[in-house]
């Protein structure tokens, strides 16, 4: 038996009971109007709502009145209550429709300076800082002094929420291979499946040879900011429910959860575009990639992520990414380098010398144990970045604290230069 005649059912037996059974008593709704409510959904509500059964009002809480006034946009008001009728009836867990998606430790830290306190219980990089301490904090249960996107805010764009359905350009790429892959994603909603689905549109947003991608965000004449925002936040939405029906909060391979970053990503681009940046790009650019990143810091350049806390004024937040990320690099990765180089761009003036300290003795380490950068060609640009780190840093530290660091670049410039 469904659920929904099931449920119709128990409604009818405390009918007598004058509807106190704490159900709400719904006059006239049968069964079949719960039906037709799901059809509904599905026909006009889950071209937006990548839940595509409703999952998502449910478990957000949205009331009966919520639902019909923003159903009857885009369909009659009976079919309205249906939709609402039939929601009802979904099991989901709950939660307040002001959650924060994946905020670490589900709460905020009031500001850059007691992030560190919270953090370190210091506002200052610690100078005992050990390479396998730092690989052990998990930036999933770090607290963060910025709000991660709530599931709706009819006022802002900091939601995840697309504003528009998927265009036909990106499920028809390719033979329709989007298309296909969430059908079969919904059909059988395992990992594998979603990391296809995922797959499928993180290629039709992006690929040159799609006519309609609107991610070409290198290509000023092609790339479409907004709806590149939009169908990556589309894409975004159905990650996140699946990890929410699941009760997930890890990684669950490929590169499902970096779709966030992209979402980031295009709100950071989109700057340069003058007649429409989109709204609040600054915070979408840090909210989104912090997420993606957080779920993967080996990943992506620490100008990115640790840049944007950076535009906030958030020094110490961007320190912490930058060294996070590079303690996570790959072996043989170059971006090691590149982060040693963002840690003294980014560090406040007294945290400089031992952040810049622990960034060069990661360094050390790693080529201590052969792990350094490929060819000749990439050492030298390594060698030439752990030189801006000593020119950077020697702006904001004092002149008498110079030498130290010259002592922990020493080593790392000759393990970079042996053949
Ligand atoms: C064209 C895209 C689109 C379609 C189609 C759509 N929605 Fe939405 N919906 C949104 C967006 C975007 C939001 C987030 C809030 C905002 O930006 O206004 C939202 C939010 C909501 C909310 C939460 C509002 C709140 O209080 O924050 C409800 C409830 C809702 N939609 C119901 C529906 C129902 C039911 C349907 C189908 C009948 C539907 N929507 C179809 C785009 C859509």
């Amino acid at each position: 038996m469904n659920r929904a005649i099931r449920r119709s059912i128990v409604l009818l037996s405390v009918l007598g009971a004058c509807g106190d059974a704490g159900e709400p008593f719904e006059p006239g709704i049968t069964p079949a109007d719960r039906a037709m409510g799901q059809l509904a959904f599905t026909e006009s509500c889950s071209g937006c709502h990548a839940s595509s059964d409703g999952f998502d009002l449910r478990t957000f809480g949205f009331s009966d009145t919520t639902i019909i006034r923003r159903a009857v946009h885009h369909v009659d008001s009976s079919s309205a209550r249906n939709i609402a009728a039939y929601i009802a009836t979904l099991s989901t867990p709950h939660n307040p429709a002001s959650m924060k998606l994946f905020q670490p430790k589900g709460g905020l830290v009031p500001s850059d300076m007691d992030f560190a306190r919270e953090l370190f219980g210091v506002d200052g990089w610690p100078g005992d800082m050990t390479s396998a301490r730092l690989l052990g904090m998990n930036p999933r249960d770090v607290r963060i002094a910025v709000a991660l996107p709530v599931w709706s805010d009819e006022k802002s764009n900091l939601d995840w929420m697309p504003d528009t359905p998927l265009p036909p350009g990106i499920l028809d790429y390719a033979g329709g291979h989007a298309r296909a892959a969430i059908a079969g994603y919904r059909a059988v909603p395992t990992d594998d499946n979603l990391v296809r689905a995922v797959n499928a549109l993180r290629t039709a947003d992006r690929a040159a040879a799609n006519p309609d991608a609107p991610c070409l965000l290198d290509d000023s004449t092609r790339v479409r900011y907004r709806q590149c925002f939009d169908v990556r936040r589309w894409t975004s939405t159905l990650v996140a429910l699946h990890f929410m029906r699941n009760g997930m909060n890890t990684a669950v391979g490929g590169r499902v959860h970096d779709i966030w970053w992209d979402v980031g990503n295009a709100a950071r681009k989109s700057r340069a575009d003058r007649s429409a940046p989109i709204d609040n790009a600054v915070g979408n650019w840090v909210t989104w990639m912090f997420l993606g990143w957080s779920f993967d810091p080996s990943l992506h350049s620490s100008s990115y992520t640790g840049g944007g806390f950076r535009q906030l004024g958030h020094v110490r937040h961007a320190t912490f990414v930058t060294l996070r990320s590079q303690v996570a690099r790959a072996r043989n990765s170059t971006m090691v380098y590149e982060d040693l180089l963002n840690a003294a761009k980014f560090a406040p003036p007294h945290w400089t010398l031992n952040a810049v300290s622990f960034a060069l003795s990661h360094s050390a380490e790693r080529l201590a144990a052969g792990d350094r950068p490929a060819t000749a060609a990439l050492r030298a640009e390594a060698v030439a970045r752990v030189n801006s780190a000593l020119t950077e840093s020697f702006k904001k530290i004092p002149g008498s604290d110079r030498s130290k660091l010259e002592a922990l670049a020493a080593p790392v410039i000759t393990g970079l230069s042996a053949d």
